[in-house]
C-alpha cells in the first residue's frame, strides 16, 4: 500500500452520526494504572492505536501480563512497584510523549536498569521536564541532552517532593502524581491547570488525593504507598479525534454531524470554547458523568462565516492538541484578524507544530504574522483553492496529516498528503470515517482521462 493519499475533490454535503476512536490520554493512563493495581483490571473500548499498544507492550516487558478478550483488555496487576523486568530491558515508547514521560515516573523504585527509547519524533523531544522532578524524588536517571535514550535505575531512597509545574503540562503533573504513588508521605504539586484525567482516576480508584483549586493553579496532594484495587473502565471517545470532524462539518457547505459518546471534560474542551467565541453553534447533548469524567454527544452544523477572536491564552492548555484545526478555522472561515498568544509549547509536540501551521497557512494563501510565540491570522473566508499542494516533511505528525486532509476536503485543490500511516498513532479509524461521510480518498493519482474525440 502506498504511504500517501491524493485528494482532488471536496467532500459532498453530509448529515450523519459517527463515533470516533477512544480517548488516548485515558487509554494510556488506565493501562499504566492497571499495571500498578492489585488484581485483574478490565478496560473496555481501549484505543487500539500504536501509542496505546506500545503502553501494553511496555507493561508486558516490565512483567505485567495482559490479555485481549472479545471487547476488553484484561491487565493483571500485582500492586505498586511490582514491576519485574529482565536485566537490560529496553522499552520503546514509539511516538508517544505521554507514554515515555509517564513510564519513567513508575520506574523510580524499580531495581533493574531500564533503557527508554523512542522514534525519531520522540527522540527530539524534551525530557528535562520530567527528569527534573523525578530526580528530586530520588530516581537515578542518565541521559545526554535531556532527551532519549534515557537510562533509569530506581532507588530505595525515594522521598515525597514539593513541585511547582508552571507550563500547564498534564504529562509533567501526571508524572509527579505517578511518582508520588511510590513515595512515602505526601507529595505536593502546585500545577498550572491542564487536563485532569489523572486526578479524576485517582479519586475514582480511592488513591488518597486532595485537589485545592484556584483560578489558574491546582494544589495537588497525593499520599504515597497506598495500594489500590483493580478496576473496570469503559474509555469514551476522544475530543481531539472528534475535533477533525467538528471542523470538517463546520467547513463543509450545508453539512452537519453528531459525534456520539465523547469525553467533554472541562479541561479538554478548549476547542469548543474557542469555536463558540467565534460564533459557532456547537451543542453538547445527552450529558452524563462516568467515573468522574463528563461525556456527551456533540452536534455541529456548518455556518457561513465566523468572527475573528483574540484568543485568551488561559485556554491554550485545554486546546493544546487542537490548535492546527483552530488556526485553519481562523484562516479560512472568519472575517477579520485573530490573535493567539504564548504558543511555545506547540513547537514541542510530535513536530514543531507552530512553525508548520504557519507554513501551511501561508502555503494555502492565508496571511499570518508571527512575533515570538504569538501569531496573528488574517481571516480569508472566501478562500477556494485550485493549485497543487504536497504535504511532506512533518516528522509523520498524525495531527498534521489529519488537518491537511480536512483542508483538502473542504477548500479544493489537488493534494498529495504523505505518511497516511501516521493516523495509527492516535486515530486508526480516521480514513474509514471520512469515507463513510462520502470523502473520496485516492491511493493513486487518478489517470487524466482524455476527452472523447
Ligand atoms: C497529554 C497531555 C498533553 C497533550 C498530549 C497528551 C496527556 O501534553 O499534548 O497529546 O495525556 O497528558 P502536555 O501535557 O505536555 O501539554
Amino acid at each position: 500500500m502506498p504511504k500517501h493519499i491524493y485528494i482532488d475533490q471536496k467532500i459532498p454535503q453530509f448529515n450523519k452520526t459517527i463515533q470516533v476512536s477512544s480517548d488516548k490520554s485515558l487509554s494510556i493512563r488506565t493501562v499504566l494504572l492497571a499495571s500498578q493495581a492489585v488484581g485483574v483490571s478490565k478496560i473496555f473500548n481501549l484505543l487500539e492505536s500504536e501509542d496505546v499498544i506500545n503502553a501494553l507492550k511496555t507493561i508486558k516487558k516490565l512483567g505485567v501480563n495482559f490479555k485481549k478478550r472479545k471487547n476488553f483488555y484484561e491487565i493483571h496487576g500485582y500492586g505498586l512497584n511490582s514491576f519485574n523486568p529482565k536485566s537490560n530491558t529496553v522499552i520503546n515508547a514509539g511516538n508517544s510523549g505521554t507514554l515515555g514521560r509517564l513510564i519513567l515516573s513508575l520506574l523510580i523504585k524499580t531495581e533493574k536498569k531500564i533503557k527508554l527509547i523512542g522514534d525519531k519524533s520522540l527522540s527530539r523531544r524534551d525530557f528535562s521536564r520530567v527528569i527534573k522532578p523525578l530526580r528530586l524524588f530520588g530516581a537515578n536517571i542518565k541521559s545526554t541532552k535531556n532527551s532519549l535514550p534515557i537510562i533509569i535505575q530506581g532507588s530505595e531512597f525515594i522521598r515525597p517532593i514539593y513541585y511547582k509545574e508552571i507550563i500547564g503540562s498534564a504529562q509533567i503533573k501526571t508524572a509527579c502524581c505517578f511518582a508520588a504513588l511510590n513515595s512515602p508521605g505526601i507529595t505536593n504539586i502546585l500545577a498550572k491547570k491542564s487536563r485532569n484525567h489523572t486526578e479524576l482516576l485517582f479519586k475514582y480508584l480511592k488513591i488518597p488525593i486532595k485537589v485545592i483549586s484556584n483560578k489558574n493553579y491546582d494544589l495537588i496532594k497525593v499520599k504515597g504507598l497506598q495500594q489500590f484495587k483493580a478496576f473496570n473502565y469503559l474509555v469514551p471517545g476522544d475530543i481531539s479525534s472528534s475535533s477533525f470532524f467538528i471542523v470538517l462539518a463546520l467547513l463543509s457547505k450545508n453539512s452537519e454531524i453528531t459525534i456520539k459518546n465523547v469525553n467533554v471534560n472541562e479541561t479538554r474542551i478548549g476547542i469548543i470554547k474557542i469555536l463558540r467565541m467565534m460564533n459557532c453553534k456547537i451543542n453538547l447533548i445527552n450529558k452524563r458523568i462516568y467515573k468522574g469524567e463528563k461525556t456527551a454527544d456533540i452536534f455541529i452544523k456548518n455556518k457561513k462565516i465566523l468572527k475573528s477572536i483574540n484568543c485568551p491564552s488561559s485556554l491554550n492548555s485545554s486546546a493544546i492538541d487542537e490548535f492546527l484545526l483552530i488556526f485553519l478555522v481562523a484562516g479560512v472561515k472568519t472575517k477579520g484578524t485573530s490573535t493567539f498568544k504564548n504558543l511555545s509549547e506547540l513547537n514541542k509536540k510530535e513536530s514543531p507544530r507552530l512553525n508548520l501551521a504557519i507554513k501551511f497557512l501561508r502555503m494555502i494563501g492565508v496571511k499570518v504574522e508571527r512575533s515570538k510565540d504569538n501569531i496573528k491570522i488574517y481571516g480569508n473566508p472566501n478562500l477556494t483553492l485550485k493549485n497543487n499542494y504536497h504535504i511532506k516533511n512533518y516528522l509523520k505528525d498524525h495531527r498534521i496529516f489529519m488537518m491537511s486532509c480536512i483542508a483538502a476536503l473542504t477548500l479544493g485543490g489537488n493534494w498529495k498528503i504523505e505518511d497516511k500511516d501516521s493516523v495509527k498513532t492516535s486515530f486508526p479509524k480516521f480514513i474509514s470515517i471520512l469515507k463513510y461521510l462520502g470523502a473520496k480518498i485516492n491511493w493513486k493519482k487518478e489517470k487524466i482521462l482524455l476527452p472523447l474525440p
